[in-house]
C-alpha cells in the first residue's frame, strides 16, 4: 500500500453508521427507550471520516449532537430507522448497526394520555416484537436482485452480559452466526459499564474466522479498533 492509502483507508468508500437508541411510543407523553448515549456512535463516525470515508449518519435518540461533515438523517422508533437505515444502506461500502433498536415495541399507541383507573387495577402493556434490522438487511442481500446495492460489509454491535448459562463471548460468537453479519462487535454492559460513559471494552468477532481483536480505552479508541478493521476488510487485498 503507498503511504496515502495507509493514512486514508477508507478513502472513496461510504460509510453508514446508526447510532443512538429507539424510543417506541406508548401515549404522546411516554416511550419506551434504551439507556444507548450515541456516544460510540459519533465517535465511529468521526474514525470513520478520518479515515477518509464518506460517513452517512443515522440518529435515533441521542444525548449529544451528530458530528459536523456526516450526512445527517434522524429515526425515532425501530421501524422508522429501519426505512432510514435501509436507505441509508445502499450504495454503502459498509454499514455498522450501532444503534440500540428496541427489540420490541407497544402493541398500541394510545393517542390520548393514558390516566389512572378508578378500580386501582395494575395496568399491562403487551408488547410486540419490532423487525431486526440488520437481520433483514442480510437476507435482502443474500435474496436475488438487490445483492449488489446493500453492503458487503455489515457490522453489528452487541451489547452482552454474561449470565450462568455463558459467558460475553460465547453469546457473541452465537449472534455472529444467528446475524449472518461479517463482522460483530461485542461489548459487556452492565448498570455501570458502557451505556453513558466513556470508557469501554470490546472484543471484535469476524465471520471468516479471522482472529478476534480485542480493544479498550475511550470510545474513541474503541471506534479506531472498529475502523481500523473496517478498512482491512475492505481492502483489495484481504487482511
Ligand atoms: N439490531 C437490529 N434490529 C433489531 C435489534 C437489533 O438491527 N430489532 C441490531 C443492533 O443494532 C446490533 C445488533 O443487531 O447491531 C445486535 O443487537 P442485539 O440487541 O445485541 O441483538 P438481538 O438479536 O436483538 O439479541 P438480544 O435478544 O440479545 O437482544
Ligand atoms: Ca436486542
Amino acid at each position: 500500500d503507498s503511504a496515502a492509502g495507509a493514512t486514508v483507508p477508507l478513502a472513496g468508500k461510504i460509510v453508514a453508521i446508526s447510532a443512538g437508541g429507539t424510543r417506541e411510543p406508548l401515549d404522546p407523553v411516554r416511550y419506551l427507550g434504551n439507556r444507548s448515549s450515541g456516544r460510540q456512535g459519533i465517535a465511529l463516525a468521526k474514525a470513520a471520516l478520518a479515515a477518509g470515508a464518506t460517513v452517512r449518519f443515522i440518529a435515533a435518540h441521542m444525548d449529544v449532537p451528530a458530528p459536523a461533515g456526516v450526512e445527517l438523517s434522524t429515526a425515532s422508533t425501530a421501524r422508522q430507522l429501519q426505512v432510514a437505515v435501509t436507505e441509508a444502506a445502499r450504495g454503502a461500502d459498509a454499514l455498522i448497526m450501532s444503534a440500540a433498536v428496541a427489540d420490541f415495541r407497544p402493541a398500541e399507541y394510545v393517542d390520548s394520555k393514558i390516566k389512572k383507573s378508578d378500580d386501582h387495577a395494575d395496568p399491562v402493556i403487551t408488547l410486540v416484537r419490532n423487525p431486526d434490522i440488520l437481520a433483514t438487511l442480510v437476507a435482502d442481500r443474500t435474496a436475488a436482485g438487490s445483492a449488489g446495492e446493500l453492503p458487503p460489509l455489515i457490522v453489528g454491535f452487541a451489547a452482552e452480559t454474561g449470565d450462568a448459562e455463558a459467558g460475553v463471548l460465547e453469546y457473541g460468537a452465537a449472534k455472529l452466526k444467528r446475524k449472518g453479519c461479517e463482522m460483530l462487535v461485542v461489548n459487556e454492559v452492565g448498570e455501570n459499564l458502557t451505556f453513558g460513559t466513556d470508557e469501554n471494552s470490546v472484543t471484535i468477532l469476524f465471520a471468516d474466522g479471522a482472529a478476534a481483536v480485542h480493544a479498550s480505552g475511550s470510545k474513541d479508541e474503541v471506534a479506531a479498533s472498529v475502523i481500523d478493521a473496517v478498512g482491512r476488510a475492505l481492502a483489495p487485498a484481504r487482511r
